[in-house]
């Protein structure tokens, strides 16, 4: 009887020990580390991106589970001090009817939701890859709520800008060019035709692919589709129509056969600066950096902007998304994921002060901060 007092007793204090630290207030960020909810419950949002509306922060990221398809949808936190993450639940779930372009089992990444002022709607956009055929279909899809944290409806998936020409395409790039089909890929005459639109050409009628994502709306409202296309080759920028639901049919291609993949957008006074990475899946690599004075280019490269020990694979990640810190000049929060192919669930998130120096936006490597360090 004594044993069993005992063994209920240290059950109780098991328990009550494991709730305190659940509930444990986080003050600092761990970047890389395990990142618990609310509820004690590692964060699972990858590939994500914030909004901010009414004093909330909502984080949104893809489900995974021990594969990479989506069996569950896009996932929704919400939090006021960026420390301490509430669930908020499946802010679009998949679909479990087979004929649906968002049936469990196809690929969902890199949702951002965007909220139109003039429609009073929260837009969900994402890259989206059909049931069954890998990474084949290349699509940007969206979705709409009335509220910020969904349920979402599912609108539609497709290749943007069928029918459209990118600005500054010039004439003689418009017709194909003999034996282009036959070149061999990566020479330079091949390289040379990439960047004199060989892709755009191709796919020209369907539309372009549309592969990682990334949504920005500038100060006038104007919101902006970024995504790598053309093979993962070169980077499209688009903008939206004014209920930011469709494409309006003017883009611009940046850093042709560049190679850059998980944009990541942001403004600082008055100029635009882009983080990307380079294309090696799941691995991580060195990323890049650009800026530009107009939206619409030039975008100048400025290269890595990592600085210090892990520079070469961005400190084991690869971009999601640049948070500005409401409330505070200048203050941005570079976003991105440490992914674990073989059991994505655990994939962890690195987020890090992003600096200026020199015009040139850098990231340095940090155990440990909270918002002071911004
Ligand atoms: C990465 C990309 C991820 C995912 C992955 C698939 O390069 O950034 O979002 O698409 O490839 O291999």
């Amino acid at each position: 009887m004594k044993y069993i007092k005992l063994l209920l007793f240290s059950g109780f204090l098991f328990f009550c020990l494991k709730s305190q630290s659940q509930n444990e207030k986080a003050s600092s960020i761990h970047p890389g580390e395990i990142w618990k909810d609310t509820d004690g419950v590692h964060i699972n949002a990858h590939g994500g991106g914030v909004l901010y509306t009414k004093g909330i922060y909502y984080w949104f990221g893809e489900h995974k589970g021990e594969t990479n398809d989506a069996r569950v949808g896009v996932t929704c936190y919400s939090s006021k001090d960026l420390y301490n993450w509430k669930n908020e639940g499946i802010a679009l779930p998949v679909s479990n009817d087979p004929n649906s372009e968002i049936t469990s089992g196809c690929i969902i990444e890199r949702p951002k939701v965007i909220y139109n002022s003039k429609t009073k709607k929260y837009v969900m956009w994402f890259h989206l890859e059909l049931k069954g055929q890998s990474y084949k279909a290349s699509r940007t899809a969206v979705a709409v709520s009335k509220n910020p944290a969904g349920p979402y409806t599912f609108i539609k998936s497709y290749r943007p800008n069928a029918g459209k020409w990118p600005i500054g395409f010039k004439e003689e790039w418009k017709k194909s060019m003999a034996g282009e089909g036959t070149l061999k890929w990566w020479t330079p005459e091949w390289r040379k035709s990439v960047e004199e639109g060989l892709f755009v050409r191709r796919d020209f009628t369907a539309g372009q692919m549309s592969r990682d994502m990334q949504i920005f709306v500038d100060d006038d409202g104007k919101a902006y589709h970024i995504h790598s296309s053309e093979e993962n080759l070169t980077l499209h920028l688009s903008e939206l129509t004014d209920d930011y639901l469709d494409f309006k049919g003017k883009y611009i291609t940046i850093a042709p056969a560049g190679h850059n993949e998980a944009p990541a957008i942001y403004k600082q006074d008055g100029i635009y600066y882009m983080i990307t990475s380079g294309c090696t899946g799941w691995d991580p690599n060195a990323a890049r950096s650009f800026k530009a004075s107009s939206i619409w280019g030039p975008w100048e490269k400025l290269g890595n902007p990592c600085r210090g020990e892990g520079v070469e694979t961005t400190f084991e990640s690869q971009s999601t998304y640049i948070l500005p810190v409401a409330g505070k000049k200048n203050a941005f929060i570079f976003m991105a994921d440490r992914w674990r192919p073989k059991n994505p669930r655990d994939g962890r998130y690195v987020w890090l002060p992003l600096k200026m120096e020199n015009g040139h936006p850098v990231l340095y490597w940090k155990e440990q901060w909270t918002l002071n360090d911004l």
